[in-house]
């Protein structure tokens, strides 16, 4: 008895093995110029999902969000430009990101915090995930990225396999809706100022 119960644990051994894959792509990865090449340009923030309360809460405030990423690799930044529809009303707003390339993090001050998340490039190369606190699991979070407003359940499998990792329920998923956005009218014209300001020089 206790013999076939030992030879059950260790047959089950190889299967618990073969589920920590699933947090494989939670593993930092250094940041190369390829991959500042790869995340420069538009992306929109599709979904996120956070243990912490307060970033749990401010998400549910987000109707949408665009933004342009553009890496100096020169200088290990990104600069971002952000445009976020939240309560209807689209708020605009740039800063400078920093990279720290062998860590294979991102960063920002807020409010005079230095705030750090793991950028994850995902397989399909078209989305990519921020990882929030991976140390702390009361806190953490994560949250998908893509190249589209609309994506595929495909596409969010990897995301799927991060919560599952970090133990979030599906249901504490919060997406955003890109047909709630306001901020396109305002995309516009600042492609059209950078047009004019094009032809002059
Ligand atoms: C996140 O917020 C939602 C809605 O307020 C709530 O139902 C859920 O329990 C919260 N989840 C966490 C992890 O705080
Ligand atoms: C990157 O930053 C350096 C140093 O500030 C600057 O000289 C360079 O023009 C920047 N490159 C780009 C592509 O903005
Ligand atoms: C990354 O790109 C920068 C700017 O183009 C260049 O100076 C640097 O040598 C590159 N680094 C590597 C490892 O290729
Ligand atoms: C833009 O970002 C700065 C710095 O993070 C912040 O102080 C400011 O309140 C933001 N503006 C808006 C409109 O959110
Ligand atoms: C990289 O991570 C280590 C360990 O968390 C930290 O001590 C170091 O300051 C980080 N490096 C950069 C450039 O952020």
């Amino acid at each position: 008895m206790a013999l076939s119960w030992v030879l059950t644990v260790l047959s089950l051994l190889p299967l618990l093995e073969a589920q920590i894959p699933l947090c494989a792509n939670l593993v930092p990865v250094p940041i190369t110029n390829a991959t500042l090449d790869q995340i420069s340009g538009k992306w929109f923030y599709i979904a996120s999902a956070f243990r912490n309360e307060e970033h749990n809460k401010s998400i549910h405030e987000i109707q949408a969000t665009f933004f342009y990423f553009t890496p100096n690799k020169t200088e290990d930044t990104i600069f971002l430009r952000q445009y976020q529809t939240r309560q209807n009303q689209c708020i605009y707003n740039t800063s400078y990101l920093n990279v720290q390339r062998e860590n294979g993090t991102i960063s920002k001050y807020v409010g005079g915090q230095e705030h750090f998340a793991h950028l994850l490039i995902l397989r399909d190369r078209k989305t990519f995930m921020l990882a929030f606190e991976v140390n702390d699991e009361k806190n953490w979070g994560v949250s998908v990225y893509a190249d589209k407003p609309e994506t595929t359940e495909e596409q969010l499998g990897e995301f799927y396999e991060a919560l599952d990792c970090l133990r979030i329920p599906r249901s504490d998923v919060v997406y955003t809706d890109q047909k709630k956005d306001k901020c396109e009218p305002l995309e516009r014209q600042h492609e059209k100022e950078k047009k004019q300001e094009e032809g002059e020089s």
